[in-house]
C-alpha cells in the first residue's frame, strides 16, 4: 500500500441538486483526504482536452455538452490506493450496476449524469491533476 493521490470531478448534475458536501462526506467517510479543491466552469476547449480518449465515441459530444453546462468541482484526493480506492467509493459508471453505498448509486441520474469522475490510474491521475491545478494549490 503507498499513498496515492487521484483527481475527481463532482460534476454539473451533482452540483445543481446542491450536493457537493453530500459527496465530500462519502469521500471523507471512506478515508480519503480532500487536499485541493475548486469550482469552475469548465470551457469547451477544457472538456474537449480532458476526455480527449473518448473524442471518437458516439457520445462525446453529449459529455462535453453536459460537462460544460454547469458548474463542477474538481479535487485532488489522497490517500492509501487513492485511485483505486476512489474508484470504489465512486461505484460502477452506469448507476445502474453500482453497488450500495457508492457514490453513483446514491446519487447518480443516468451513465452520462453521474455525478463524479475519478481517474482509472495514477498516470492519468498526474495528468489530470496537472491540468486543473498547480502544484501549490495542492496541500497534503
Ligand atoms: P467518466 O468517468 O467521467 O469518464 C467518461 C464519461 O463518459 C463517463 O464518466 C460517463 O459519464 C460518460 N459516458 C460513458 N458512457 C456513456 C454513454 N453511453 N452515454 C453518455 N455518456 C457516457
Amino acid at each position: 500500500m503507498s499513498i496515492q493521490r487521484t483527481f475527481s470531478i463532482i460534476k454539473p448534475d451533482a452540483t445543481e441538486r446542491n450536493l457537493t458536501g453530500a459527496v465530500n462526506a462519502v469521500i471523507e467517510s471512506a478515508g480519503l483526504r480532500i487536499v485541493a479543491q475548486k469550482r469552475l466552469l469548465m470551457s469547451r476547449r477544457e472538456a474537449e482536452t480532458f476526455y480527449a480518449v473518448h473524442k471518437e465515441r458516439p457520445f462525446f459530444g453529449e459529455l462535453v455538452d453536459f460537462m460544460t453546462s454547469g458548474p463542477v468541482v474538481v479535487q485532488v484526493l489522497e490517500g492509501e490506493n487513492a485511485v483505486m480506492r476512489y474508484r470504489d467509493v465512486m461505484g460502477a459508471t452506469n448507476p445502474a450496476n453500482a453497488a450500495e453505498g457508492t457514490i453513483r448509486k446514491k446519487f447518480a441520474r443516468s451513465i452520462g449524469e453521474n455525478s463524479v469522475h475519478g481517474s482509472d490510474s495514477p498516470e492519468n491521475a498526474a495528468i489530470e491533476i496537472a491540468q486543473f491545478f498547480s502544484g501549490n494549490e495542492i496541500v497534503g
